[in-house]
């Protein structure tokens, strides 16, 4: 009986469709927007079309020049130029370089950032989880000035994360705030709530006020590449910038702020990050690997165990010409309306692998954070993510023997099955397959 009315109501439909869509034509239907083209793929290190490939290569040379003390390097640092941790196997790519992020929990629960002395004890350093490996003193100018970082055993949360790749991360950046929004309602929607990715609002420095749904970092700390370069510049380089212009500390400091300023191009060195970032292609698949029988049933299987609900295999960017990260970037040409596969939902969700570690804002966005009003900041949300890191988007993860935020899982069976928490029916339903069809999934994760 329920199937006759199923039938029936399929027949319905067809005849629906045949009525509203018309007499068959033979070229492609009228009316409807055209499919939105593929993003460029390739580990060539050409430009996507966002800057020509005389402007994309000299992008590229500052994003793996050296900077030195005089340069405004440090007083801590991690590295010398954003290459060190994003090169696998071209500029932009990933590399095996860990972080440490350092806190404890305060009486009440909850996290609390790290108070780091340095320099004998005559500075501590708070307001940041990330702990610098390098410091520029000892020197030959301060010689008893020692202000190396050392974890004290009061910050007994203790986290690695691993660099991520930026390659294709134009696209993410041009995938509008509500497609993270539907993605996220439709999976919250869906069982009960079961899997339910949070989208967190973050602030975008380049335009102080407004907010948009992170994307960036294990933790989605940004949604802007401009906002996520200012941070890296000064985290991760000691170098301040026109976004961020706080020294970490100012010992050892010896360049004015902010050490690095726009040239006569009016262009200064995140700008050229941020455009090297947007101009690069997405990671490309392996074709052969993907061409073999057990990675294209993986590819099925992948689905029917419900990997995609979060590893979300495809994504259309905002048309070219749409205004984002509050007025100050208009989506070019080059990355408006075009299909990607990163393979994430670009949420936060706890998968049971979480660090403890919050965000820590004056770290991310500047000492000045504080005194700014920006729109939609939930500190509930804020609070919640100290378990929660964004799903990894799978897109040349090939390129990355060391998995998961903290790079402890050496092999994709060992990382499927540490997914627990909202993953865990999906992982259970994983172990469930048969070893082949197991091992047809690693292959299809193989390919991309
Ligand atoms: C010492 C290693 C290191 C250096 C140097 C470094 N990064 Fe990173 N980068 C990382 C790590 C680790 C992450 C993930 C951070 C996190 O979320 O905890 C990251 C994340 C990013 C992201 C977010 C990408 C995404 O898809 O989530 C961007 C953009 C980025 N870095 C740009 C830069 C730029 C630009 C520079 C140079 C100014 C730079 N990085 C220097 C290690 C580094
Ligand atoms: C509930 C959402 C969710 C589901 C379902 C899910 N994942 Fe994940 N996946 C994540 C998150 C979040 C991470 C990052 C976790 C971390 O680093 O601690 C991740 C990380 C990974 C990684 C590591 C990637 C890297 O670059 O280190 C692989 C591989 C992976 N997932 C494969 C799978 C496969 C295969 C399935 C299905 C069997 C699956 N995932 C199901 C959310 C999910």
């Amino acid at each position: 009986m329920n199937t006759l009315i199923g039938v029936a109501a399929f027949a319905l439909s067809l005849i629906a469709t045949a009525c509203s869509a018309g007499p068959p034509t033979s070229g492609p239907p009228t009316g409807y927007p055209k499919p939105a083209p593929p993003a460029p793929t390739g580990f060539d290190n050409a430009s996507n079309g966002v800057a020509d490939d005389a402007t994309h290569q000299a992008d590229q040379s500052k994003f793996e020049e050296f900077e030195a003390i005089d340069d405004g390097l440090g007083p801590l640092f991690n590295a010398q130029s954003c290459r060190e941790c994003h090169q696998n196997p071209v500029s932009g790519g990933i590399s095996q370089v860990l972080e440490l992020r350092v806190g404890h929990k305060g009486p009440d629960g909850t996290f609390q950032n790290p108070e780091i002395p340095i320099n004998g004890g005559s500075v501590i350093i708070k307001g940041r989880s990330l702990v610098n490996q390098r410091a520029i003193c000892p020197n030959a100018a301060f010689p008893t000035t020692d202000i190396q970082e050392r974890v004290p055993e009061s910050e007994n949360i203790r986290a690695f994360r691993v660099s991520v790749n930026l390659l294709g991360d134009g696209f993410v950046e041009a995938v509008d705030d509500s497609t993270l929004i539907e993605i996220s309602r439709k999976q919250c929607h869906k069982d009960h709530g079961k899997i339910c990715g949070l989208v967190l609002y973050v602030p975008i420095l380049e335009s102080p006020g407004a907010t948009r749904a992170g994307r960036f970092g294990w933790k989605n700390q940004h949604a802007s590449l401009l906002s996520f370069s200012a941070d890296a510049y000064v985290n991760e380089m000691g170098i301040t910038n026109a976004l961020i212009a706080d020294e970490v500390t100012e010992l050892c400091n010896t360049v004015s702020q902010p050490n690095n300023k726009p040239e006569a191009d009016g262009l200064a060195d995140i700008d050229h990050f941020a455009r090297f970032v947007r101009a690069t292609k997405a990671p490309a698949r392996d074709v052969r690997q993907a061409a073999t029988a057990a990675a294209r049933k993986g590819e099925t299987l992948f689905t029917t165990v419900g990997c995609d609900i979060c590893h979300v295999p495809t994504m259309t960017t905002a048309a070219a010409g749409t205004v984002v990260n509050g007025g100050k970037f208009a989506i070019p040409e080059a990355l408006g309306n075009k299909t990607f596969h990163p393979y994430s939902d670009f949420l936060l969700h706890d998968v049971g692998t979480g660090d403890g570690i919050v965000i820590a804002q004056a770290e991310h966005y500047g000492r000045h954070m504080q005194q700014i009003k920006w729109k939609d900041i939930s500190p509930e949300s804020w609070r919640s993510t100290a378990n929660r890191m964004r799903t990894a988007p799978l897109w040349g993860v090939r390129t990355h023997p060391m998995l998961m935020h903290d790079g402890a899982s050496m092999t994709f069976r060992e990382a499927i099955l540490r997914h627990r928490g909202e993953g865990r029916e999906v992982t259970e339903r994983f172990e469930r397959l048969s070893q082949a069809d197991q091992q047809a999934i690693v292959e299809f994760l193989k390919s991309l």
